[in-house]
């Protein structure tokens, strides 16, 4: 690293400025080999906040948890929602919501994450979930015990992704004889699966600035999934969720062609499963790979299920679960937690909308160009030794307290954390769909030891989260891991 001054000189209080020896690109490649060694080099020599020149842009990285709460108050002088309607518009291809004319009514549509993502509607929308996952799952069992193999990875995401879909989006009438309109929704669910991913592969490529039309495969992709959500077809699905029909009547106010307002549908689809998948795989398979974690999380299934008097086995029952005894199964939360803490990559951006100065934890002033961008990178947080001991080990109560319950406070320096465990992002930005995430992948984790005997084949194959997508959300594993599974016959011990 080199700090020097090529085309910017750094300025009194402005924060240390590395410039990399490239003269356009900068620090860049050194940034995406390795984005968190990087930092965390750039931090002991430079300290909590420094300012990056990557690829032409000039990027300020707060490094210290204590100073967050201090960028999250800079509301007035830093954007969030121009820089990521420019981001998802020119990856999605729906229409510019930033302009004069359609801004006012983006509004109301961004508000209808908070109404029905959260309270009542939530509670409904995580039952229609449960449904979906016990009948993808039933139907994925092999009958009469035998056993079948398949990677872990493509179990989770084939599960989680039909269900999450056809929670969304609901179900499509067929008018045919009902195993025939089985076997075709079967069919364009897994086409729908193949499109998404093909999609999603690409988008750490497109999030880095290369058109969508230099990825035919990728833009194939996506005009497939497009196709499927545009409003006519929509109008002929049943059970869509109360988001995506208050989304459609909106979007049909503003006039905006089938099209784009498809597109803004496979936003949402996106947002929705990009992180939920790779999520849900890395819980079920630090599960299965600690036995302890599996031993304390069988108990707890096993105990809520005795308290409702329901059988895991007796696979022609659905399995039903107030929201209480969701919420009591701590021991699934804080392995989920843990999964996301080890696995989740996120990059929090705001822009400078004007020139301003924030006062850091520290006491120091620091002072930000217009126009630069303000990067968060919790990663740094997640695998602090200090906060978390062992950062880089799996343990499965580690959010746990003694008595077992959601373990909350975190402590660095002695000094009690607002900020340890960001997954879902902060401030502005924070995700609304997290409450729904935490529950569907806790259903998933749930309903596939209440269901399967599952075991993982291959104990060689250790998987660790692919750093290529750092900055995206949650890593995917590097490569998958092959497992067993049947049908329970009988809950363990019976
Ligand atoms: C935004 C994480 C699941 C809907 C975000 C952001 C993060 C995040 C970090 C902020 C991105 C940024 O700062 O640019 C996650 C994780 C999930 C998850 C880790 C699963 C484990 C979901 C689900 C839904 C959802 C299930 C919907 C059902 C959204 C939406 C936004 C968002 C709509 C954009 C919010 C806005 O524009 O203000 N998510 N998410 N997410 N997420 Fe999630």
């Amino acid at each position: 690293l080199r700090i020097c001054g090529e085309s910017r000189k750094r300025q009194l209080k402005e924060p240390p400025l590395v410039m990399g020896w490239l003269p356009f690109f900068g620090v860049m490649l050194d940034y995406i080999k390795d984005p968190l060694g990087f930092l965390q080099a750039t931090q002991r020599q430079h300290g909590d906040i420094f300012t990056c020149k990557i690829a032409g842009k000039y990027f300020t990285f707060v490094t210290d948890p204590f100073s967050f709460s201090a960028i999250m108050r800079q509301g007035k002088n830093l954007d969030f929602q121009k820089f990521a309607m420019h981001f998802s518009q020119r990856v999605f291809g729906h229409a510019d919501f930033s302009g004069p004319l359609l801004s006012e009514s983006y509004r109301e549509i961004h508000a209808l994450f908070q109404q029905t993502l959260q309270g009542p509607p939530l509670q409904q929308l995580t039952e229609v979930m449960l449904g979906n996952l016990q009948a993808v799952l039933g139907r994925s069992l092999p009958s009469g015990g035998r056993w079948k193999e398949e990677g872990l990875q493509s179990f989770t995401n084939r599960i989680m992704f039909e269900a999450g879909y056809l929670t969304l989006f609901g179900k499509e009438e067929r008018l045919l004889p009902v195993e025939r309109a089985a076997q075709v929704a079967a069919t364009c669910m897994m086409k729908a699966e193949r499109d998404f991913m093909v999609f999603d592969r690409a988008f750490p490529v497109l999030a880095g600035g290369v058109p969508i039309a230099l990825c035919m495969r990728a833009w194939r992709a996506r005009e497939a999934l497009t196709e499927e959500l545009v409003q006519s077809k929509l109008y002929q699905r049943l059970c869509i969720s109360d988001l995506i029909q208050r989304r459609m009547d909106a979007f049909n106010r503003m006039h905006l062609d089938e099209t784009g307002t498809a597109r803004t549908h496979v936003c949402m689809l996106w947002a929705s499963q990009a992180n939920t998948l790779p999520a849900a795989f890395w819980s079920l398979y630090y599960t299965l790979r600690h036995p302890e974690a599996l031993t304390a999380a069988c108990a707890e299934v096993d105990r809520v299920l005795k308290e409702s008097n329901q059988s895991s086995y007796d696979h022609d029952q659905p399995i039903s679960f107030s929201k209480e005894q969701l919420e009591s199964m701590t021991v699934l939360d804080s392995i989920i937690k843990e999964a996301l803490r080890l696995s989740s990559a996120s990059m929090m951006i705001r822009v400078a909308s004007d020139n301003f100065a924030f006062t850091l934890d520290s006491g120091q002033t620091a002072v930000i160009r217009k126009g630069d961008y303000i990067a968060l990178y919790p990663q740094l947080i997640h695998l602090d030794p200090e906060i978390y001991p062992n950062p880089t080990e799996f343990k499965y109560d580690r959010f746990l307290d003694e008595a077992g319950h959601v373990r909350t406070e975190f402590f660095k320096g002695g000094r009690l954390l607002k900020h340890c465990l960001i997954p879902f992002g902060s401030g502005a930005s924070k995700c609304p769909g997290r409450y729904f995430a935490m529950n569907e992948i806790k259903q998933f984790l749930l309903l596939v030891l209440c269901r399967c005997e599952l075991h993982l084949v291959d104990s060689a194959a250790v998987p660790v989260p692919d750093s290529t997508r750092a900055g995206l959300g949650i890593l995917p594993p590097s490569c998958d891991v092959p497992i067993q599974y049947r049908a329970r016959a009988a809950w363990r011990g019976e």
